[in-house]
């Protein structure tokens, strides 16, 4: 085991947040605020992360799975208690134990290695991570004698007039050295105004055990933000998405009002590329360089090639590759791959399908199950008939085929390459390569009807 471990509490109820989720699976920036803490710790150099469950311990355990070890606290009697609950996962360890919250979704790696080292250099036996608030009110308050060493920490609660003035804060993040956590730990009481043991009792009991304790004051306050409302989530996702944003226009990408647009913290986007207002990138969604995005664009894992436009679309699970110009008005759904140079208009839906190279649906189509070739023009209000009320079939459209207006193809179907189909046709039989395909009630032409009709009674 590495000497870096994180033990992160997560077993707590979050009441104030009045929901059925446990709190720490709420998402901030499209991601749970635990697993923010959980890449912290792992950017942090945490090579085993030990997560303290039990408010919904299922629900919380399948989100940690594959990234770290459990510990159950049935009953949360307090912070000190929680940490204790760590001591199986962390039997025979030796090193550093980081003490993480599971609700402060802004932490950053980078601080947290940081606070490591400066832990490490100091050589304590602990070392508390403080902030100071212009107004502390609820925090545990940070006491240090005229020399400036930590004494210990008041909670709110326990705190004495004079204690409560004092705006330096315990942000609940610790480096605490093992084995002599667990040992202290055992040693806890819970005489105090809310009956709990505190885990800050540790850094007065190693005091009086003539042990080394220490305090570094972070600057970054936004970073050990703790969220115990939605109206802290909505702080915190506003912290977030600036951060996001800021990150991508250092990168060389114009966001052209970033208060109305909203990009999850895994989305890349390349140089030059422009995002227009009311635009939402999401998931594992990539887009390449040049290309402009939105309005109104929303697109969720989707992979965007180079130089593309892009407005006024909707696209999920699909694969749009380079040149394309596409909206307003689109909706291309899961397993669809837009091939270079294609354009597709207004009102046009595309499911599971591939177009080729420099194909257009200009207008009012839909195409679901198919594969499109290359050069093939689709008329205004072509559709696929992909459904027969039980099961989907396939239509195939070879390259450069042009397909009429509002033609409708019966799958399962294959339009051969370089056709023509007739507008209106409805195609229930594959057509041959170079042949023109034309499915409709021939025209009748009935002379002089129209007067004799407008005449009679
Ligand atoms: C704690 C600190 C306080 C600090 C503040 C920072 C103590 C006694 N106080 O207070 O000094 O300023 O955090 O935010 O530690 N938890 C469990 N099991 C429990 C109790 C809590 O897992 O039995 C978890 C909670 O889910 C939460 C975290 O520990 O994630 C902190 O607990 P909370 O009750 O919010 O502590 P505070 O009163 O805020
Ligand atoms: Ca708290």
């Amino acid at each position: 085991m590495e000497a870096l471990v994180a033990v992160i509490l997560a077993a707590g109820k979050g009441t104030r947040m009045r929901s059925k989720l446990p709190k720490v699976l709420h998402k901030v920036g499209g991601k749970a605020m635990l697993q923010h803490v959980i890449d912290a710790a792992e950017l942090a150099g945490c090579k085993e992360k030990v997560v303290i469950i039990g408010h919904e311990a299922e629900l919380v355990e399948a989100m940690v799975a594959g990234q770290g070890k459990t510990a159950l606290q049935a009953e949360q009697l307090g912070t000190g208690h929680a940490v204790m609950q760590a001591k199986e996962a962390l039997a025979g360890f030796t090193g550093t134990a980081m003490i993480l919250c599971g609700d402060t979704p802004l932490l950053d790696g980078e601080g947290l290695k940081k606070f490591y080292e400066a832990h490490k250099a100091s050589g304590a036996a602990a070392t508390v991570l403080t902030a100071i608030m212009d107004d502390p009110f609820g925090y545990g308050r940070i006491v240090r004698d005229e020399a400036g060493n930590v004494l210990g920490i008041v909670e709110q609660k326990d705190a004495t007039e004079e204690q409560r003035a004092i705006k330096e804060i315990n942000t609940g993040i610790y480096c605490l050295e093992c084995p002599l956590m667990f040992e202290v730990l055992a040693t806890l009481t819970c005489n105090n105004a809310q009956g709990e043991y505190y885990l800050t009792d540790v850094l007065e009991k190693l005091n009086a055990a003539g042990k080394k304790v220490g305090g570094v004051i972070t600057q970054d306050s936004d970073m050990v933000m703790g969220i115990n409302s939605r109206k802290q989530m909505a702080v915190a996702e506003a912290v977030m998405r600036e951060r996001i944003l800021d990150k991508l226009m250092d990168s060389g990408v114009t966001i052209m009002d970033p208060a109305s647009t909203f990009i999850e913290a895994s989305v890349k986007i390349g140089r030059d590329t422009i995002i227009y207002p009311y635009t939402w990138l999401e998931g594992s969604t990539e887009i390449g360089e040049d290309c402009e995005i939105g309005p109104n664009v929303r697109l969720t894992d989707v992979k965007v090639g180079k130089a593309n436009h892009l407005q006024f679309l909707y696209g999920h699970e699909c694969e749009v590759k380079n040149n394309v110009t596409a909206g307003p008005y689109i909706h291309l759904r899961p397993n669809t791959v837009i091939e270079d140079n294609v354009k597709i208009g207004n009102f046009v839906e595309v499911k599971n399908s591939n177009i080729g190279v420099g194909t257009k649906l200009p207008h009012l189509t839909y195409i679901g199950d198919s594969d499109i070739g290359s050069g093939v023009n689709m008329g205004c209000g072509c559709i696929t008939v992909n459904y027969d009320g039980k099961k989907k079939h396939r239509t195939v459209v070879g390259d450069n085929a042009f397909v009429g207006c509002n033609t409708n193809l019966v799958a399962p179907v294959t339009v051969g390459a370089n056709t023509y189909i007739g507008a209106g046709s409805t195609i229930t039989k594959n057509v041959p390569e170079d042949a023109l395909g034309i499915g409709r009630e021939r025209q009748k032409n009935i002379e002089g009807w129209a007067k004799k009709y407008r005449e009679s009674e």
